[in-house]
């Protein structure tokens, strides 16, 4: 029911994804949970998100690339790519997450936009 009423709010636009931006993207990544093993600078079980930014931005393929680790899982990219960053993540991967392709996008294009 809850999920009916949000996706009405949404179709109507009562509720607009495109324009959470700045710290009410952050707010929606924490309710994600995605904060449990990721923080925006420090190193927690993942890499942090600012490292993430400056490993994929420019690259072709970055959104893509985030969007389909977010959505199927991501398993042992960042046990070598840490110690580029000066950092060392303890997990070897990140289970399949539940958000939608779309969320996920906004989340990667939000991503990509912090500055290091
Ligand atoms: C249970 C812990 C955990 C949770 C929860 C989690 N992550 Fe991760 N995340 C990881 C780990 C560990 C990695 C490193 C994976 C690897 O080495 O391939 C990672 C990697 C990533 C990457 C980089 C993927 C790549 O291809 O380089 C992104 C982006 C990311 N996470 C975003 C998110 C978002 C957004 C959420 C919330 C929807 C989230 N994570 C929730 C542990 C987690």
């Amino acid at each position: 029911m809850k999920k009916y009423l949000t996706a009405v709010l949404l179709g109507i636009g009562i509720i607009s994804l495109p324009s959470l931006a700045g710290e009410d993207m952050k707010e929606f990544i924490k309710k994600k949970g995605c904060f449990a093993c990721h923080d925006i600078s420090r190193q927690k079980s993942g890499p942090p998100f600012k490292a993430v930014a400056k490993e994929y931005k420019g690259k072709p393929d970055a959104v893509k690339t985030l969007v389909t680790s977010i959505t199927s899982g991501s398993m042992g990219k960042w046990q070598g790519l840490s110690k580029k960053y000066g950092f060392k993540v303890n997990m070897m991967y990140m289970p399949r997450q539940h958000v939608t392709k779309e969320e996920a996008e906004k989340i990667v294009k939000y991503i990509l936009s912090l500055e290091k």
